[in-house]
């Protein structure tokens, strides 16, 4: 009798171990062995903090933030590819203004013209330092080159160019390679680029 009490008890705790009270609803909140921090000071989202001016814990993004984590689902914008090839032309979200452009141009003489030069002639302030490896943009085979691969070299980096996808968003990126063209165009002009009063002027 007592052997049996003793595996009754035994047993009846295992059990009620094993599969607790299942099924049963409790407003007491459970037994918190090791808390793992649920509980904690914290703000949560959309409610007040009097720490700040405006007395909200949201705060708005830091200007310059390297985005990260915004996914749009396009092949083409994030990889400069279509279906593995690299494509011609912007991807849907992109659109050039003014104000693209100027970004580009600030990105680019920030994290480029150290090597490529200002006028993306390869005669950065690097190449004094032995960096003489760094190629004009301005070649048959870099005019021919399409916007994705721009795009991939800016992103990925080739050989001794190092990636600038953790420096650069991908909206960066595409102002970078899209400023780069405008350098390009600006060494190659082509008549039409030229207002009809300058090209009188000049005598075009
Ligand atoms: C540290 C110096 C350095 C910086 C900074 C740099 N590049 Fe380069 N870049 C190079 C070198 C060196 C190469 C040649 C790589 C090779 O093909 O061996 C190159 C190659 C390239 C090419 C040609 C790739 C090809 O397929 O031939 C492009 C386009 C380019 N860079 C764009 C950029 C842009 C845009 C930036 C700024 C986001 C940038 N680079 C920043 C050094 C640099």
């Amino acid at each position: 009798m007592r052997y049996f009490i003793t595996i009754f008890l035994f047993i009846s705790i295992a059990l009620v171990s094993i599969l607790g009270f299942r099924g049963s609803k409790s407003r007491k909140p459970p037994l918190e062995i090791f808390p793992d921090m649920d509980r904690q000071y914290k703000f949560l989202p959309q409610t007040a903090n009097p720490h700040f001016s405006d007395g909200r814990a949201d705060r708005p993004v830091v200007p310059g933030s390297v985005e990260f984590g915004s996914y749009v689902r396009d092949e083409f914008y994030n990889t400069g590819k279509i279906r593995g090839q690299f494509g011609h032309g912007f991807p849907s979200p992109i659109y050039v203004n003014r104000e693209f452009m100027d970004l580009g141009q600030k990105k680019y003489n920030i994290t480029c013209a150290v090597c490529h030069g200002q006028t993306g002639d390869g005669n950065g302030i690097t190449k004094s330092y032995g960096m003489v490896a760094t190629p004009t943009y301005h070649d048959d085979r870099m005019r021919k080159m399409t916007n994705g691969e721009i795009f991939d070299t800016i992103s990925n980096g080739k050989n001794n160019m190092g990636a600038y996808k953790s420096k650069l968003s991908i909206k960066e990126r595409w102002a970078v390679m899209t400023y780069l063209r405008a350098l390009q165009r600006a060494h190659n002009p082509k008549p039409d680029d030229i207002s009809s009063e300058k090209r009188m002027e000049l005598g075009l």
